[in-house]
């Protein structure tokens, strides 16, 4: 499975596992990259910057020099990014050199991560904001659409046809994110022209995965239905697990509440990390979307992998051999 993304990362799979915040720790990167994908630590999920450094030297450690990458997520609020110069600091001195930017736009921090020889993917949720990032120099650019386990944006885009209409328009390689967890949508991917794909969702039932068995155990009874969005009214929709948080939110959302201070201590991520240790999977607004259909049983992050390639290269001689044949030719 050669794609203009395997070939510029050095990986074997098409395959991209996007940052998890608190569940994307060294020890699951490190089975994702070992794996022959990418992965990306969120150092957001460390207490503090030796531990997040302590993360990176383990996931080195574990990944025997494969690159492994970190996630940067971007505040539209300045201040919000204080931390981001400290990081790139951090990732040239521990030699990382994979990133994956998310939020708002990557073109402030893309000569400092250029400077120290970052490969750059950047998820955008909408087409303009992948040629914008791509037209300032990012090295990929995925597609998120409105399937995706935690920010879609707000432009309720399908994944698909976000992809579709990149590929028409940008030329660095374009891949598809929201909604995967199955390798007849990575076949899918490819045959639309993709370079790849980016999951998250499905990965949660990895063994690798830290979480509680109680929640994972719960993610396996899903189907397509199991997520739900909130916090449209605040113009900062987010796709989560349906629970008793996410009712609560909406229940106020539609009580015309708009004000941080109320949902704050609902939406914050101090709950998700409680429901992730306790398993408690009612609590908390956690990222989700309909790709957790696909989790069918609990086992290594390699193996997930491994099936969805095998599924895909499945899908794509099945099209080969009942639709290829009667192509005319070019
Ligand atoms: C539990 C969870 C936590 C996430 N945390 C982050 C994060 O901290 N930063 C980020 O850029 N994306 C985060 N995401 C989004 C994923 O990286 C990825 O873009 C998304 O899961 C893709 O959609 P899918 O879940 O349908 O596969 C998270 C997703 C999930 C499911």
């Amino acid at each position: 499975m050669k794609t203009r993304l395997t070939e510029r990362f050095g990986i074997e799979k098409p395959i991209l596992c996007g940052g998890l915040m608190w569940l994307a720790t060294a020890e699951y990167v490190a089975a994702v990259v070992n794996a022959g994908a990418m992965g990306y630590i969120t150092p957001r999920s460390y207490p503090d910057e030796a531990a997040f450094v302590d993360a990176l030297r383990r996931c080195r450690a574990m990944t025997g020099g494969r690159p492994f990458g970190v996630n940067l997520y971007i505040s539209a609020r300045p201040e919000e990014n204080a931390r981001m110069r400290r990081w790139i600091e951090i990732l040239a001195g521990e030699d990382v050199r994979h990133v994956e930017t998310a939020g708002y736009s990557p073109v402030a921090f893309l000569p400092a991560l250029k400077a120290v020889g970052c490969q750059v993917v950047h998820k955008a949720t909408s087409v303009r904001h992948a040629a914008s990032a791509a037209k300032a120099g990012v090295d990929a650019v995925v597609l998120i659409g409105a399937e995706c386990g935690g920010h879609p944006g707000q432009g309720d885009i399908p994944a698909m046809v976000l992809a579709a209409r990149a590929l028409e328009q940008i030329d660095v390689p374009v891949l598809v994110g929201g909604g995967i967890g199955s390798g007849r949508q990575l076949a899918a991917a490819l045959a639309l022209g993709a370079d790849g794909v980016l999951i998250g969702s499905r990965m949660l039932v990895a063994d690798e995965i830290w979480a509680h068995d109680a929640y994972k155990t719960h993610l396996l009874s899903l189907d397509e239905t199991g997520s739900t969005t909130v916090l449209h009214a605040l113009k900062n929709t987010y796709r989560c697990l349906a629970n008793d948080t996410a009712a609560a939110v909406a229940a106020l959302e539609a009580e015309g509440v708009r004000d941080y201070e109320t949902l704050g201590p609902l939406i914050g991520g101090m709950m998700q990390r409680q429901a992730y240790e306790t398993g408690d999977w009612s609590q908390g607004v956690l990222s989700l979307g309909p790709a957790a259909a696909w989790c069918d049983r609990l086992e290594p992050a390699g193996a997930i992998l491994d099936r969805l390639t095998a599924e895909a290269e499945t899908a794509l001689r099945s099209a080969r051999d009942r639709i290829a044949p009667a192509l005319a030719p070019a």
